[in-house]
């Protein structure tokens, strides 16, 4: 049994959770590892089940540990920082945390717009538009499904394309529509099925939905995007100015 309590004004719960938040610091404790489980805890560190429950469950909280529904509690990959003001690819962002960029086209069509498609490209209800849907990985891991409309002249041209590579960048390079701004909201929700199963996440887990509108210049819109990212592997950062 360890003796690493402290007696003192510190709770339990507390000193069990500073323990297993330096195991991760350490790298004793790495993201994806399966931790001990409440009972092994309780064994471990003489302590009640409630205390390594309420340990455990704040980790969970603050999204150092994440559950699976009947697996266990598994050690969070670090977080993937989103500067909310600059505006960069899921591609950026990933090579930014020294990480493997993947893509899995799930679905590449011209097609007719929904009426999200219409508002936010600002275009008319025939005109055809490039529908991508697909799923976003790192390291091999999925972190978010994101379905794109595409507007723009030759926008069929695509379909030829390599999907699997950076959109930016081939907007960018090949169709010579610099990208100069977005808008974006997000909002907070739980997996829905399909979600959950394309995620690998349990249904009903926190996600992230992120709408996004890119415009090349003369503010033209060319694409927008319906994202959900995995609740616990993202942050977002926005730096606050007050006014003067
Ligand atoms: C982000 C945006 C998407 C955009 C994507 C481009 O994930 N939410 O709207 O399509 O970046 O990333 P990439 O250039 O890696 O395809």
């Amino acid at each position: 049994m360890s003796s690493l309590f402290k007696k003192g004004p510190l709770p339990r719960y507390y000193q069990l959770k500073e323990i297993m938040r330096e195991k991760i610091e350490a790298g004793e404790w790495k993201p994806g590892d399966l931790i001990p489980s409440e009972r092994e805890l309780c064994e471990q560190y003489g302590i009640s089940r409630m205390t390594a429950r309420q340990a455990i469950t704040e980790l969970v909280n603050e999204g150092l540990f994440f559950r699976e529904q009947g697996r266990g509690t598994f050690v969070s990959h670090q977080k993937i920082t989103q500067q909310l003001i600059r505006l960069t690819s899921f591609t950026e962002d990933i090579k930014a945390r020294g990480q493997q960029p993947g893509t899995r086209v799930l679905l590449a069509q011209m097609c007719t717009p929904d009426e999200a498609a219409i508002t936010r490209l600002r275009i008319k209800a025939n005109q055809p538009v490039f529908h991508l849907r697909r799923l976003r990985l790192a390291n091999d891991e999925p972190l978010a499904l994101e379905s794109s409309h595409l507007s723009f002249m030759g926008c069929e041209r695509l379909l030829e394309e390599d999907l699997g590579q950076s959109l930016y960048a081939l907007l960018e390079k090949k169709y010579g529509l610099p990208l100069v701004e977005a808008e974006q909201e997000l909002e907070a929700g739980i997996a829905t099925t399909e979600e959950a199963q394309y995620l690998k996440i349990p249904i009903g887990s926190p996600v992230l939905y992120i709408r996004r509108t890119t415009y090349t210049e003369r503010n033209i819109p060319v694409e927008f995007a319906s994202s959900v990212y995995c609740g616990h592997k993202y942050t977002f950062y926005v730096n606050l100015k007050r006014d003067q």
